[in-house]
């Protein structure tokens, strides 16, 4: 199978479409005391709509300060950033509130679930914000968990959950308002290796069907599953790099 097949047609997507994620010449200074602290040093990034995309870089690099930026989480100094046409900077509060919530799906190295709060419960929590109401949100929400795996553990609290299943709480948590893209910020970074595969795989799965995917990691096996490699030094991309993800185009 040739990477252009493979690929399922991104590069074509990305020439004929405008790209799902535009960063233009993004800076991002932080004041701290006296001091400022330069995190993006102007960041110029293009991501099409459907591409699977691995973040890397030194801590430090501003790999999450992107992140931040891209799912408006937090604004740039200076610089403009487009996600699914829509200009960042010129978005209204609720605007935002609304790009946040049915746009993006955010997903953590520490998972951020609420201790005393059940798997289904957990997952239900986006959808109060949800416009409009959907019908049966109880229902929504145990079929996100069934297409994570968890079907079997809707009543489990965080405590009676492994690492890997309390990630895929909130990776279906992060699902429900069905976003167009997953940012998922060193995602398997408190996993061991085998469970950070099985997510990993997910990730591939998810993309397969249509979500576009970008995947913070410093680790190379963990960028491998991605098409696209993209890295940050002191704040800059330095390199940018398409690649055969891995279980694609080889014997398995
Ligand atoms: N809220 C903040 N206030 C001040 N400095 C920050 C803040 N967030 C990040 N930084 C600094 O910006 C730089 C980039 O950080 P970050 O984007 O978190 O890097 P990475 O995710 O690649 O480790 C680092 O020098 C960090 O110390
Ligand atoms: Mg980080």
């Amino acid at each position: 199978m040739s990477r252009r097949d493979s690929a399922a047609g991104t590069d074509r997507i990305a020439a004929a479409s405008p790209p799902f994620i535009s960063a233009r010449d993004v800076k991002k200074v932080y004041a701290v005391g006296e001091q400022s602290v330069t995190a993006l040093d102007g960041v110029s990034l293009d991501v099409a709509a459907g591409e699977f995309v691995a973040i890397m870089g030194s801590s430090g690099s501003g790999k999450s300060t992107f992140m931040n930026l891209a799912g408006a989480l937090d604004v740039p100094t200076s610089g403009t950033l487009s996600v699914d046409g829509l200009s960042l900077g010129t978005l209204s509060p609720d605007e935002l509130a609304h790009f946040r919530n049915r746009t993006v799906g955010f997903v953590f190295q520490q998972f951020n679930l609420l201790p005393r709060t059940t798997a289904l419960k957990q997952v239900m929590l986006p959808l109060v914000y949800a416009d409009p109401l959907p019908e049966d949100p109880e229902g929504l929400a145990r079929t996100k968990l069934e297409s994570v795996g968890l079907g079997g553990r809707l009543d489990h609290l965080p405590s009676q959950l492994s690492g890997g299943q309390q990630q895929r709480v909130a990776i279906a948590r992060a699902l429900v308002n069905n976003p167009k893209v997953l940012l998922a910020d060193e995602p398997t970074g408190a996993l061991d290796s085998k469970t950070s595969e099985d997510i990993m795989r997910l990730f591939a799965e998810l993309n397969r069907k249509g979500i576009t995917v970008l995947v913070v990691t410093h680790e190379a096996d963990i960028a491998s599953w991605a098409r696209r490699r993209v890295l940050f030094r002191d704040g800059r991309v330095i390199d940018d790099a398409r690649q055969s993800p891995h279980g694609e185009g080889g014997p398995s």
